[in-house]
């Protein structure tokens, strides 16, 4: 029998991690097993004492995928967090240890953050953002990652939130010593940015809201790079529009996609297939 992995979240049934998971898997012929875990927040901590040890089959468990509303909360339960993770405040990834590194016996759960890798490696796909004008719109957990994503890429970013204050405080705080100062403002502020790329982060156009976009089609111009992180529909209005005016695409589900493709790297030290991945998503998105 292989180990496990899985994803927890509350609600996690729509998650997509399964899929792209067992789809790597099969393409390394591993008996490792990829499953859903529901965990409301109350559980959190009695669940990862059970990866450590406290529960037969949770022990099973060497890597987790962390979603929605766990990020934040599953720092304080982790043992170790990498510098990267830290100052983006999130972890969506969770790394046992093989027995190497324990001390004392205790199994040690390392919290790792790879939205904003997988936000990186989408975005230099398409273009290098180095000196460039980024505009993100939402300043959520989604636009950390990849606000983080940009500044570290030296980007000069703005983040317009439709709550000034949430905008500002992340503004302030990416705003790094050796990389330009991060602006913030609100969306009404669009149209007097200058964009080499816009990202979207908000839910807006996301499934029944499908038809609502934040964007005014005055804003887009030939060439400007696009990415709208929502990926159901697989073709947002934003998009839809951007499109129209010539601007270049960046797949939102991409984001998904090469976060997973580091998870992988970091469970099993080796590179996955990613484009089997990618077909086993796009399989789901498309169906
Ligand atoms: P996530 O982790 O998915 O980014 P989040 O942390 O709840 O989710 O953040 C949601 C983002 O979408 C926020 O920037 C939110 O704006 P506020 O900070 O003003 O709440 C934005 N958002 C959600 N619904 C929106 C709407 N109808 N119009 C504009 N922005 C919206």
């Amino acid at each position: 029998m292989g180990n496990l992995y899985g994803v927890i979240g509350h609600p996690v049934k729509h998650s997509l991690s399964p899929a792209m998971f067992e789809a790597a898997f099969w393409e390394y012929d591993m008996d490792d097993e990829y499953q859903k875990f529901e965990i409301a927040p109350e559980q959190l901590g009695a669940f990862l004492d059970g990866i450590r040890g406290n529960d037969e089959e949770l022990a099973r468990i060497y890597g987790l995928s962390v979603t929605i509303p766990h990020k934040e909360a599953i720092m304080q339960h982790v043992d170790a967090l990498d510098a990267h993770t830290k100052a983006i405040g999130a972890v969506n990834t969770i790394v046992k240890d093989d027995g190497s590194e324990r001390k004392d016996g205790r199994v040690l759960l390392k919290g790792a953050n790879t939205d904003w890798i997988g936000a990186k490696r989408a975005i230099e796909e398409v273009m290098d953002v180095e000196g460039k004008d980024v505009v993100v719109l939402g300043a959520g957990g989604a636009a950390a990652a990849i606000v983080y994503a940009c500044v570290q890429m030296k980007a000069r970013v703005t983040i317009l939130n439709r709550t000034l204050d949430r905008a500002e405080a992340m503004a302030e705080r990416f705003s790094g010593e050796d990389a330009p100062v991060v602006k913030a403002g609100l969306l009404t502020d669009l149209m007097n940015c200058r964009a080499n790329l816009l990202v979207h982060t908000t839910s807006v156009g996301m499934g029944a809201d499908a038809e609502r976009s934040l964007v005014p089609v005055e804003f887009f111009k030939r060439g400007m790079v696009v990415f709208d992180i929502v990926y159901t529909p697989l073709e947002t209005r934003l998009v839809r529009e951007a499109k129209r005016h010539e601007c270049r695409i960046i797949p939102g589900y991409k984001m998904l996609l090469y976060q997973g493709e580091r998870q992988f790297e970091l469970w099993f030290r080796k590179k996955p297939r990613t484009e089997k991945m990618e077909e086993a998503l796009l399989t789901h998105l498309q169906s």
